[in-house]
């Protein structure tokens, strides 16, 4: 594991978008797995600013998104396909058909996931996975549990994650309380991983995931397993 100390969250920022851009000036072509919510943004916000100045080309990218809400489709602004679109896709120049992320409006929920597996097994895997982490452990919305679920599935969210993501919606009752996710095979699979951690409220849960005993009841504990895990944690997410 690769730990790296930054100042605050712009600074986490970046350093997680200098690995991401570093990966695609490497590898044109590379699957980038993705994710979403408020320690992503500001990678996003760094990565578009290099695209405009000519930095980084991401015409031979594909990526593929750790989750999505069930039920919400990417013209709901709560979804995390419009948030990819609002905050990355539409700004660079990604193809259409390269990105993915669930369908969360799909008919059939079970078919849906283990299309999302075939679709990751058949980009030939992910070259570098980002991950924010939940405040209960939560990779993905890998849930805290009695099992590491292997494959992409459908998860009832947790009373704490419902509570954490009311604050993108108008209430906590309008938050879903199921959404499709990857599962911990294919994160691991990942040839490397950027856990990004920023803020006082992931100092206890970082701490856990990275020096506790890995176990399911903290999903992320996983991760210490990975021979390529870059941590990107500002003061406050160290505990400073
Ligand atoms: P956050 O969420 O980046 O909005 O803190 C991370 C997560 O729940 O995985």
């Amino acid at each position: 594991m690769k730990l790296i100390r930054a100042k605050n969250y712009k600074d986490m920022s970046r350093k997680a978008a200098n690995f991401l851009s570093a990966q695609v000036i490497l590898k044109d072509n590379s699957v980038l797995g993705l994710a979403t919510g408020g320690t992503a943004e500001g990678i996003y916000e760094q990565l578009v600013e290099w695209y405009r100045k000519g930095d980084i080309d991401f015409s031979e990218v594909s990526t593929v998104n750790l989750d999505e809400y069930v039920g919400l489709d990417a013209k709901n602004e709560r979804s995390y396909q419009y948030f990819m679109n609002h905050h990355l896709f539409q700004h660079i120049n990604i193809s259409e058909k390269n990105y993915h992320l669930p369908d969360g409006k799909a008919e059939d929920i079970e078919e849906e996931c283990r299309r999302y597996d075939r679709l990751i097994e058949k980009l030939g895997g992910i070259d570098m996975q980002l991950l924010g982490l939940g405040e209960n452990g939560h990779i993905g919305f890998n849930e805290p549990g009695e099992a590491f679920e292997q494959m992409t599935h459908c998860i009832q969210l947790k009373e704490d994650t419902i509570q954490a993501n009311a604050r993108y919606f108008s209430s906590k009752d309008e938050v879903p309380k199921q959404a499709i996710t990857m599962g911990v095979k294919a994160i691991m699979q990942a040839r490397a991983i950027v856990l990004c951690a920023s803020g006082a409220r992931k100092a206890d849960i970082l701490k856990r995931v990275l020096f506790g005993p890995v176990t399911p009841e903290v999903p992320g504990s996983i991760l210490q397993m990975h021979p390529r895990l870059i941590v990107i944690a500002d003061a406050e997410a160290m505990g400073e």
